[in-house]
């Protein structure tokens, strides 16, 4: 429902989508549904995605990926991802579904990890995963998440999370830290994280 949300009020019909051939359905499904246009890039190609940026004159461009592949588990290009949408006055929208809780310290994320960061980035972070509960957190500039507020359809029409997810969220967030300690190490904080993901989130060697 995040990523709809964000994809569908970010990139309207006058907008370019360059997505990543591998992205999760949510993603692909918020593309298709924003009714921007759809470029799909090679994994993780950033020559590629670099030489259509450079070809689109769309005034609303947007990067679509997942920070850590659901099905394949390697962790995007991040940083020259954020690189290609500064350049290209670009949105890169990331959806951190399994680095959330799991990498960068005490469970921060991918960007934290990579120590990434940039007003073009639009983090997406779910709690069903490491943090066992469910949901999802939007986090970017204070402006874009103003607009999200106000115009993101499936965040506005839809029964808001109860307080009693949102209880269960902060603690359970306050447990990963203190039961992992203060730096636990990536293959102890996947252990704690597949409890909530699954088995289709293992550790890379
Ligand atoms: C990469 C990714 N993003 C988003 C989602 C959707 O998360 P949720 O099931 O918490 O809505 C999933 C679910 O598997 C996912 O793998």
């Amino acid at each position: 429902m995040a990523n709809l949300a964000v994809l569908t009020a970010l990139a309207t019909c006058d907008a370019a989508i360059f997505s990543d051939a591998l992205n999760h359905a949510s993603l692909i499904d918020g593309t298709r549904l924003s009714r921007a246009r759809v470029q799909i890039y090679p994994h993780c190609d950033t020559e590629t995605l670099d030489a259509m940026l450079g070809a689109s004159d769309t005034a609303t461009k947007v990067i679509v990926s997942d920070a850590v592949f659901s099905m394949d588990s390697d962790v995007a290009p991040l940083a020259p991802l954020a690189a290609l949408a500064e350049r290209h006055s670009a949105w890169l929208v990331l959806d951190d579904a399994y680095g959330f809780g799991v990498l960068g310290r005490d469970g921060r994320g991918s960007l934290d990890a990579s120590g990434v960061h940039s007003e073009h980035i639009l983090y997406v972070g779910t709690l069903g995963k490491a943090a066992g509960v469910a949901g999802a957190f939007v986090v970017a500039h204070p402006d874009v998440i103003e607009w999200f507020v106000q115009g993101a359809r499936t965040y506005i029409f839809t029964t808001a999370a109860p307080p009693a997810i949102a209880h269960a969220a902060y603690s359970r967030r306050r447990w990963t830290t203190r039961v992992c300690g203060c730096r636990p190490s990536g293959r102890r904080r996947f252990r704690l994280a597949r409890r909530g993901c699954g088995s289709r989130c293992r550790p890379r060697s």
